[in-house]
């Protein structure tokens, strides 16, 4: 039975997608529990390139079955080009299967998302503007739309005169907008039920069964365990659990299930948005980082925030979600500099602090604590084992994971699936 957790260590975007799609080849299952069509997770397959926003990873992978666990929340006109672009290029989609207890992304939650952050002007969170957060915040407060809702055109309509009455109040009195109408939403709505049938699964009994009968399902978070709303650094979140438990709610999945986590961890940090970053840089590093490892977002196009590896952050990591193993990727973005800082610890009002400081003024006055690392400059790219990596790159590979508490498993020393270092087999 074994289930596999694969997550974000950081602030996101450090790899999830090109390590789903290595691991997807061996596993029958690649479930995404939470978030929607705010991730961006980039894949390259030979000399193709794909991203992916709402469908798990292991679509490229035709023996894999995709699933859209009850914890995602799905933008339809999202999910069907997603999937007209991947079936336009021979991608074979037709085994994904969807919760139907996955709550629906509408255009009214994207229309709030949108108007929400305006008006927090200067305080905004730099949300995807996807529509993740008022469709999250529907769910909890019970007026949710979800995928089984739109077979049943009454209870689709109860529900969303439900979600639109506050809403338009709030739309028209405070926010200047135009009301919107119920029918012109379930008239929508309804126009993808055809379209969404044949997907619509019963994806926690598929799922748990598969597990009974010793298949290997592997868990694709979205986001980061920095990015989490519980465990993140609030309010500069998403509004889902990223971290390891999310895969249990957001699948329905128990604990006793999982065998393995495995967190992300890209060799330095990036963040997209707004919030606290301590190792940010804003000079000539940063840009180095940026321009050579990419940093632009998949999703919103914006150039991501750059800095070291921060050592706190993974220890907490590691922690949060009980990591087994990580999973380091872009190494070689590193290659070039003498030397690699690496923030150890913090300072917070003159006194040095280890673990993450779990209230949020401290943190925003964290000072990293810096330790310099010798750097190496031959090309690891084609690197096939640890031991064909420079003795410099190996000591920074080391010393991460000492710092961060979990064995390195694998590192990324380009974005192609075979520009892969396996050390421990995940399998
Ligand atoms: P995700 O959201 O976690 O899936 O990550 P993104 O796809 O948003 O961003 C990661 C980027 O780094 C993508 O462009 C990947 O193709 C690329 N990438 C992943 N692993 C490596 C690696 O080891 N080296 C390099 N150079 N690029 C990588
Ligand atoms: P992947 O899966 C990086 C960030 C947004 C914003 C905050 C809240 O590609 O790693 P939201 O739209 O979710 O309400 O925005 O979260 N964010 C991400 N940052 N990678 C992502 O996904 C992200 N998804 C959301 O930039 O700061
Ligand atoms: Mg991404």
């Amino acid at each position: 039975m074994p289930a596999l957790v694969l997550l974000g260590a950081q602030w996101g975007d450090e790899g999830k997608g090109k390590a789903t799609d290595l691991l997807g080849g061996s596993v029958d299952y690649v479930v995404r529990y939470q978030g929607g069509n705010n991730a961006g997770h980039t894949v390259v397959v030979g000399d193709q390139k794909y991203a992916l926003h709402l469908l798990p990873s292991g679509i490229l992978s035709p023996g894999c079955t995709p699933v859209i666990g009850n914890g995602v929340v799905v933008d339809p006109s999202v999910l069907f080009s997603e999937l007209s672009g991947l079936n336009e290029r021979g991608v074979d989609t037709s085994k994904l299967l969807i919760s139907g207890n996955a709550h629906i992304i509408t255009p009214y939650n994207v229309t709030v998302d949108k108007v929400t952050e305006r008006f927090l002007g200067k305080r905004k969170i730099g949300t995807t503007g996807r529509g993740i957060g008022p469709t999250y915040a529907d769910k909890i407060n019970r007026v949710g739309i979800r995928v089984q809702d739109l077979y049943d055109e009454s209870i689709l309509t109860q529900k969303v005169e439900a979600a639109l009455d506050a809403k338009n109040q709030m739309l028209t009195k405070l926010y200047n907008r135009r009301a919107i109408a119920v029918g012109q939403v379930v008239e929508e709505l309804l126009g993808y039920a055809d379209k969404l049938a044949p997907y619509v699964a019963d994806t926690v009994l598929v799922l748990n069964q598969a597990l009974d009968d010793d298949k290997v399902v592997l868990f694709e978070g979205g986001q980061g365990t920095l990015l989490d709303i519980d465990h993140g650094t609030y309010p500069f979140v998403t509004s889902s659990n990223p971290t390891a438990g999310g895969a249990c709610t957001g699948a329905g999945v128990g604990p006793t299930k999982i065998s393995r986590v495995i967190g992300i961890l890209k060799a330095y940090t990036t963040r997209v948005g707004a919030g606290p970053f301590p190792t940010e840089l804003f000079d000539e590093d940063g840009e180095a980082l940026r321009r050579i490892g990419g940093e632009r977002g998949v999703t919103t196009g914006r150039d991501r925030r750059c800095g070291w590896f921060d050592a706190v952050i993974a220890r907490y990591a590691t922690r949060v979600n009980g990591l087994t193993d990580f999973f380091l990727t872009k190494l070689d973005v590193l290659t070039g500099w003498e030397q690699i800082p690496v923030c150890v610890a913090y300072e917070i009002d003159g006194k040095r602090v280890e673990e993450l400081p779990y209230s949020q003024s401290d943190f925003h006055h964290a000072k990293p604590v810096y330790e310099m690392l010798p750097g190496w400059s031959e090309d690891i790219s084609k690197a096939k084992s640890f031991s064909e990596l420079p003795k410099n790159a190996q000591a920074y590979v080391k010393a991460l994971e000492e710092m961060s508490g979990a064995p390195i498993s694998a590192i990324g020393v380009g974005p192609g699936r075979d520009e892969t270092i396996e050390i421990n087999s995940f399998l």
